[in-house]
C-alpha cells in the first residue's frame, strides 16, 4: 500500500533510491516518483506512471538524476487514479504536477497512509490561497506542512508537529525543505517505517528489506514521532517537539531471504521456503517435548482463565483463523469465533472476561486488523498478535506477541507466512489442550511429533509439483472453480480459492460442501471445475457425495486427499495425494498444492503473479 524510501549521504541518492523502491514494490505499482537534491540547488522531481522499470528507464537507472539526498515512492492508488499528476512526491508550490524538473517548492513530499479529514483540510488550504494539482490527500498534507513552516518560522519539526496534530488518518511521510539541504524529515503514525544508519549515510524505507543491502542497524520509529535525518545521524522529536531517544535494532536476517535466490518468481521461492517456515516457527515453540510459550508470556494461569478466544484477521491470515477454529475446538474445547477484522471493528459483539482476543496478521500493519486490535483492547479484552514481521504495529500494541518465523515474504500472494502461522495456531491449540487437561501427556507428545514432521512433509509435497504443473494446463481455460471441503477442509478450500482467484484472475468461490446444494449448485453446468478437499475421514463421504452431485450436472472433479485414499480414484478425474498426518494439522499439507495450482495457472496465463492487478501486500487503508 505505497512504499517510501529516503537517502542521504556521500553516493548519488537516485540509484539507492530505485534500489530500495525496487524492493518495496510488493507494496504498490501503479505509478513511481524521486525527488533529488544537489547539494543546495532546487529538488528535481521525477515520476513515471506504471511499474518502477519506467522511472529507471526515464533517469538511466537514476544516473540522470545528480544529488546525494533524496526521496522516493512507489504508489497503490487511495486518493485518486494512477495518473502522472497524482504520483508521489508531491509539492507546496504552485505546478503543472505533471512530471519532472526542478521544483520551486518549499516542501517535498511522499506519503504511505490515508489522510481521513484531507477534504476539510483542504478547504483551508484553498481559502489562504493555496492551488492544488491532484486528487491526492498527499498534496495537502505537504501544503499543510508548508503554510505551518511559513506561519510560524520556527523551523521543519515544528512545522511537522504542526500538521501531524491536525491530520487524521495514518502516515509514514518523508520531506525535504528547500532551506535545510543534505536532511530529510519524517512522520509517522500507523504506517510503517524504518530508519536506518551507516557511517555516512542514512537510509529511510516502509520496510527493511529495501535498505538492508547498506545497513543492518535501524530505528524503528514509533506513532507520532519526527525523524530529522541527516547524513549518519538521525534525532526523534515527540509530538511536543522535545528529543526523545530510540534504541537501534540490528536486524539479523539474511539479505538474500528477500531475493529471488534463482527462482523464477517470489512466490515460488516462498513456497519452497515453506518447510524451512514452517520449521523454523515450530522449532521456537516447541522444545524438548514442551511448548514454550515463555517470550510471548501465555502464562499457564491465564490459559486456564479463557473461556472464549476471538480470532481476527483479513485475506488469508482470516482463512488461518478458520482452520485454527476447528482445530482449538476440537482439542481444547473452549469456544472460538472468527471474524473478519473489517466487521469486527464495526460490530458490537460481548466481549467478557475470560475473552482472548488473538489477531493474525503476516505485516502486522494491516489497517483494519489492527484497529480490530485497538477496538478488543478497549473493550477490556487481553490480546495477542501471531505476526511475521518484527516491531510492526500490531506487535507492539498487542498485549501477547508470537512471531512466526517466515522471514520476508515479498510476493503479494501470501504463502510461507500463511503457513507459519497455520503451525504456530496449532502449537497453541496443542499447549492450550495439555494446559486445560482435554489431552492426555501421550496424546500431547504424538501431536507435537506429528507438528515437527510436517516440514518434511511438506517438502515431499514440493518434490512432486510437475503433476500440479500438467493439470494446471489442462484446467487453464476454466471460467470457474468451486473449492469444496466440510469442516477444516472447507478452511483449506477458502485459501485454495484465494489464491486462485487473486493471481490467476480465474473466477472462484470456496464453498462448504453441504452447503453447495442450498443455491451455489445450480451454477455447476459442463466442464465446470470442482475441487473437493477430503482429508477429514469422518467427513470423506459426505462430501463424496456432493461431489457426485456435481458431477451429475456435468462438473469436472479434481480431489486432494490423504496417501491410500485411492477409492477417491473412482469418484474423481484428478487426484492428488498428500502425505499422512494428524488430521488436525492436514491444513498445511493439502494447501501446498492448492498454492501450486494457483501459482501455475497464473504463469500458463502469463501474468504478474508476484504483483497481481488491484492489490497490495501490505494494506494498510480501511
Ligand atoms: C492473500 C493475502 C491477503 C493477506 C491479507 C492480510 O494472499 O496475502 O489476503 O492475507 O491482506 O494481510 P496481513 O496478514 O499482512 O494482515
Amino acid at each position: 500500500m505505497c512504499g517510501i524510501v529516503g537517502y542521504t549521504g556521500n553516493h548519488q541518492a537516485a540509484p539507492i533510491l530505485l534500489d530500495g523502491l525496487a524492493k518495496l514494490e510488493y507494496r504498490g505499482y501503479d505509478s513511481a516518483g524521486l525527488a533529488v537534491r544537489d547539494g543546495s540547488k532546487l529538488a528535481e522531481v521525477v515520476k513515471a506512471t506504471g511499474k518502477l522499470y519506467r522511472l529507471a528507464d526515464k533517469t538511466d537507472q537514476g544516473r540522470s538524476l545528480p544529488g546525494t539526498c533524496g526521496i522516493g515512492h512507489t504508489r497503490w492508488a487511495t486518493h485518486g487514479d494512477p495518473s502522472m499528476i497524482n504520483a508521489h512526491p508531491h509539492v507546496s508550490g504552485n505546478c503543472s504536477g505533471s512530471g519532472s524538473g526542478a521544483v520551486e517548492s518549499d516542501v517535498v513530499g511522499v506519503h504511505n497512509g490515508i489522510i481521513e479529514n484531507f477534504a476539510e483540510l483542504k478547504e483551508k488550504l484553498l481559502h489562504h490561497g493555496y492551488v492544488f494539482y491532484s486528487d491526492t490527500d498527499t498534496e495537502v498534507v505537504v501544503k499543510l506542512v508548508d503554510y505551518y513552516y511559513k506561519k510560524y518560522k520556527i523551523g521543519p519539526i515544528d512545522a511537522i508537529t504542526r500538521t501531524m496534530v491536525r491530520v487524521r488518518g495514518s502516515y509514514a511521510l518523508a520531506l525535504m525543505f528547500r532551506d535545510y539541504p543534505g536532511e530529510v524529515f519524517a512522520a509517522r503514525k500507523d504506517s510503517p517505517l524504518i530508519i536506518g544508519t551507516a557511517d555516512d549515510a542514512s537510509y529511510l524505507a516502509s520496510d527493511v528489506p529495501a535498505i538492508l543491502k547498506y545497513t543492518r542497524s535501524v530505528y524503528y520509529i514509533d506513532n507520532l514521532q519526527v525523524a530529522r535525518v541527516a547524513p549518519g545521524s538521525v534525532k526523534f522529536y515527540d509530538l511536543n517537539g522535545d528529543e526523545v531517544s530510540l534504541p537501534l535494532t540490528e536486524i539479523t536476517w539474511d539479505a538474500a531471504a528477500a531475493e529471488k535466490g534463482g527462482y523464477e518468481h517470489f512466490m515460488l521461492k516462498e513456497i519452497h521456503e515453506q518447510p524451512t517456515a514452517v520449521r523454523d516457527t515450530v522449532n521456537s515453540l516447541v522444545k524438548e517435548g514442551r511448548v514454550d510459550l515463555s517470550a510471548v508470556g501465555l502464562t499457564e494461569e491465564i490459559i486456564r482463565s479463557l473461556t472464549q478466544i476471538d480470532i481476527v484477521a483479513c485475506g488469508s491470515a482470516w482463512h488461518v483463523g478458520m482452520a485454527a477454529q476447528y482445530v482449538i475446538e476440537d482439542l481444547v474445547g473452549i469456544p472460538v469465533r472468527v471474524e473478519l477484522a473489517s466487521e469486527f471493528r464495526y460490530r458490537s459483539l460481548p466481549i467478557g472476561e475470560g475473552t482472548l482476543v488473538i489477531v493474525i496478521s503476516q505485516s502486522g500493519e494491516t489497517a483494519d486488523s489492527l484497529a480490530a486490535l485497538r477496538v478488543a483492547k478497549e473493550r477490556g479484552a487481553l490480546t495477542l498478535a501471531i505476526v511475521n514481521v518484527i516491531g510492526s504495529t500490531i506487535a507492539r500494541e498487542a498485549d501477547h506477541v508470537l512471531y512466526t518465523l517466515a522471514g520476508p515474504e515479498i510476493a503479494v500472494a501470501t504463502t510461507k507466512a500463511y503457513s507459519a502461522q497455520l503451525v504456530a495456531m496449532d502449537a497453541l491449540a496443542v499447549e492450550m489442550a495439555r494446559v486445560r487437561g482435554t489431552i492426555t501427556a501421550d496424546q500431547f507428545g504424538r501431536l507435537l511429533e506429528e507438528l515437527s514432521a510436517i516440514p518434511d512433509k511438506i517438502r515431499r509435497i514440493l518434490e512432486d509439483k510437475e503433476r500440479i504443473q500438467w493439470f494446471s494446463s489442462k484446467i487453464a481455460n476454466a471460467h470457474d472453480i468451486f473449492f469444496i471441503g466440510r469442516g477444516l477442509d472447507y478452511a483449506i478450500s477458502l485459501e485454495g480459492s484465494l489464491k486462485m482467484k487473486e493471481i490467476s484472475y480465474i473466477h472462484s468461490e470456496a464453498y462448504a460442501a453441504g452447503e453447495l446444494k442450498h443455491g451455489t449448485i445450480s451454477l455447476i453446468e459442463n466442464g465446470t471445475l470442482v475441487i473437493g478437499v477430503l482429508t477429514q475421514s469422518r467427513l470423506f463421504e459426505k462430501t463424496i457425495s456432493n461431489m457426485a452431485e456435481c458431477k451429475s450436472r456435468g462438473a469436472y472433479l479434481m480431489g486432494i486427499t490423504t496417501n491410500g485414499n485411492f477409492s477417491v480414484e473412482d469418484s474423481v478425474n484428478f487426484t492428488v495425494y498428500i502425505p499422512k498426518t494428524d488430521e488436525h494439522f492436514v491444513s498445511s499439507l493439502a494447501v501446498v498444492p492448492l498454492q501450486l495450482l494457483g501459482y501455475y495457472t497464473s504463469i500458463n496465463h502469463g501474468l504478474d503473479v508476484d504483483k497481481p492487478r488491484n492489490l497490495a501486500k501490505s494494506v494498510t487503508v480501511e
